[in-house]
Order: C-alpha cells, then sequence, then structure tokens
C-alpha cells in the first residue's frame, strides 16, 4: 500500500516542519490516504493487508509515524504530534473494525445466496415405475381369491422329480412326462436326487398338505419351465397359479363355483363358462374349462362380420385345467382319503393376460420393451 510519499521514513524535522500548524498538515495527508485505501478494500483477503499495512507492529504506518515523527520530535512539537498521532490511531482503529465487520457480513451474505435452497423450484421429477402387466395380473387373481378365503403360498423354483412328479401320480414312465420333459440341473457329485426346474405349480400342492392338515385353501403363484421353443405363444419360461382347496366336505358344485365366479370376476358379468373332459394324473374327475370369447362375445363372429381370430369362429377359448383332486394324491401327504375331498386348478398367467389385453405373441412379456410396459401403467 503506498504509504511511502508521504515521508514516514523521515523525521519530521528532516520533513522540514517545525511549526504546529505543519504538523496538522501532515497528519491531515496521513489521514487522507487511509480514507482512500479504505475505500478499496472488499474482501477479507484484502482486509488484512490492509490492517497489516497499518496497524502492524513492525511496520504498520502507525508503528512508522510513532517511530520517527513522535519519538524524534522537537519538544516543542512533541504535544501536537502525540495529539494528532492519538486521534489518527482511533480513526484508523475504529474505521478497521468497522470494515471488518462490514467484510464478514457481506462475504455471509453471499455465501447464503451461493448455498440457498429455492423451495419454489419444482423437484427433481423421477420417471415411476409401475408393475409388470403378468405381475397386475397376478395381483387381480390373488385380490379375487383373497375374497373367498383363499391364501397365497410360494414354493421353490428348483424341484426334485418326486414333488414335480411322483408325488402327483406321474410315475417316471408316465406319458405325460413327455410334455413335461424339461431342465434338469448339473448336479454335485455325489448328490443322488435329480433337481429340475419346475414344470407346473401344481407341486406346492403336495408341500402344502404335507405341512398342513385339512381344510387348505391356497393358491401359489409362479414361474414354471419347459423345453419349449419360443413362439407365439409358447416360452421357455412361463407364469401360473396354481390352486387348492381340500375339506371334508368339498364337492363338485363347490369347484365349480368358485371357478365360474373366478372367471366373471375376471372376465366380466357377462361371459359364460363351460367344462370339458379332460385328463390330468392328479385329479378325478379332470375338466378343461372354457369361457365363451370375449372378442365375439361368444358368437365366434367378429365386428367386422368376419370369423373372430381370437377364437377362431369356435366362440369359446380353453381357459385352464382343472379337476377334482385324485386321491391317489392324498396318499402321499397321509391325508384320509375317505373322508377329505377337494378341488385343484391350474392357471396360465401369459396366456389369461393375452385374452384379457388382447395380446398376440406371449414374447412382448419377456422383452422389456417399454413401449409395451407403458401401455399398463
Ligand atoms: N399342472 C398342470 C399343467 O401345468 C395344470 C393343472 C391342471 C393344474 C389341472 C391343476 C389341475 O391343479 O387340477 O399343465
Amino acid at each position: 500500500m503506498p504509504t511511502s510519499d508521504i515521508g514516514l521514513e523521515k523525521t519530521l524535522a528532516a520533513l522540514g516542519v517545525t511549526e504546529a500548524a505543519q504538523v496538522v498538515a501532515r497528519f491531515a495527508e496521513v489521514r487522507a490516504q487511509f480514507d482512500g485505501q479504505f475505500q478499496t478494500v472488499h474482501d477479507e483477503s484484502e482486509w488484512k493487508i490492509f490492517r497489516d499495512a497499518w496497524l502492524g507492529r513492525k511496520s504498520g504506518v502507525l508503528t512508522l509515524v510513532t517511530d520517527n515523527w513522535l519519538k524524534p520530535a522537537m519538544p516543542e512539537l512533541k504535544r501536537v504530534v502525540g495529539q494528532q498521532l492519538n486521534e489518527l490511531r482511533a480513526h484508523v482503529e475504529s474505521q478497521i473494525e468497522a470494515r471488518r465487520l462490514a467484510v464478514e457480513s457481506g462475504a455471509e451474505e453471499a455465501a447464503l445466496t451461493r448455498d440457498r435452497i429455492d423451495l419454489s423450484l419444482p423437484g427433481v421429477l423421477r420417471p415411476i415405475g409401475s408393475h409388470h402387466l403378468i405381475r397386475q395380473v397376478f395381483q387381480k387373481i390373488e385380490d379375487i381369491f383373497f375374497s373367498i378365503g383363499f391364501s397365497v403360498v410360494e414354493g421353490p423354483e428348483i424341484e426334485t422329480p418326486y414333488y414335480n412328479f411322483e408325488a402327483l401320480n406321474i410315475p417316471e414312465f408316465h406319458p405325460v412326462r413327455d410334455d413335461m420333459d424339461t431342465f434338469y440341473l448339473e448336479l454335485p457329485k455325489g448328490a443322488t436326487t435329480p433337481l429340475l426346474l419346475r414344470t407346473h405349480t401344481s407341486p406346492m400342492q403336495i408341500r402344502t398338505m404335507e405341512k398342513q392338515k385339512p381344510p387348505v385353501r391356497v393358491i401359489v403363484p409362479g414361474k414354471v419351465y419347459r423345453r419349449d421353443n419360443p413362439d407365439a405363444t409358447h416360452s421357455f419360461a412361463f407364469h401360473q397359479i396354481e390352486g387348492l382347496a381340500v375339506d371334508t366336505d368339498i364337492t363338485f358344485c363347490d369347484f365349480t363355483g368358485t371357478i365360474e365366479y373366478f372367471v366373471k370376476q375376471f372376465f366380466g358379468p357377462s361371459v359364460k363358462t363351460r367344462f370339458r373332459p379332460s385328463y390330468f394324473p392328479f385329479t378325478e374327475p379332470s375338466v378343461e374349462f372354457d369361457v365363451s370369447c370375449p372378442f365375439c362375445a361368444g358368437t365366434g363372429t367378429a365386428a367386422s362380420g368376419g370369423t373372430c381370430s381370437k377364437c377362431k369362429g369356435a366362440a369359446w377359448i380353453e381357459l385352464f385345467g382343472a379337476g377334482m383332486v385324485d386321491p391317489a394324491v392324498y396318499g402321499h401327504v397321509n391325508y384320509d382319503a375317505k373322508k377329505v375331498s377337494g378341488f385343484a386348478f391350474g392357471i396360465g398367467i401369459d396366456r389369461l393376460a393375452m385374452l384379457k389385453y388382447g395380446i398376440d405373441d406371449i414374447q412382448v412379456f419377456f422383452q422389456n420393451d417399454v413401449r409395451f410396459l407403458r401401455q399398463f401403467p
């Protein structure tokens, strides 16, 4: 800071100051210089340099004035020099302190402005996902069965042949195994039980009855696996919901009533239902359950007048397999086949979702194309 040109290095005598008025004039110059520099101090680091230049012990302006002007002053000027110096010191100290406060609060204000959170700004919008359509259909079906007293259980996707086949009355060389010839796992050396990816959710019938005495009323949602080549209606992984109800007095009427209730809840009250005889090793009698085609209102004729493309003119669509639990199954779970009866069903979820939402290719469920997924928010 430029302070040398006011003669601080010299004594007053060397500067030719011999009268009180000259002393006052010199001090006025120093003060003017102080006031000028004072204007240029805006932040903390400038303030520190400024403070040291004026108040520094060794070579601050006030020290120089004391050492060079006051101490060697002629006796007749000493009083006025001392007085002037005191005034100057008071001015310098009070101004520097005032500047410190101003600089500090200014810095705070600047920091505050920088960090201020503007609560009126809109927040960051993160896209919210939704459940996959298959999950949504699972939930719809679960809700319907919850409302009539069923509960949900889940089971392992890796099964033993015993649960997947034998306990369901499918012995080793039974022809229905051909349909389900499937994915066996490579086993560690020495393992004795083969393992496979379950081909249906039916093994959970056995696992549930092993754990629980009647009455049983459960549904089992889950993934199943088969050695199917992918096409518009086949996939090597798909989804089922198994159902099982066993008690001492369950009749074929309870069975049909329950299934009909479910289908009307799911597709709407106007659909018609029908059974056709079928075959499953673990049910007797077994049925295939059909629903009147929801696309052509069970007429077989499309709105355009041509054949309905969904039911191919049949007016009915095959929905799923079901039946009364075969007594042979009870033998595997220590239920008394003479005392209990029940029904079971196995619903293909992908197929049901395709029917309900008019989807004509099962592969879209597995491709994760958001253009498809977004249609079912
Ligand atoms: N598990 C059979 C399948 O995947 C479906 C099925 C049919 C399940 C009849 C049942 C049933 O519980 O009673 O092909």
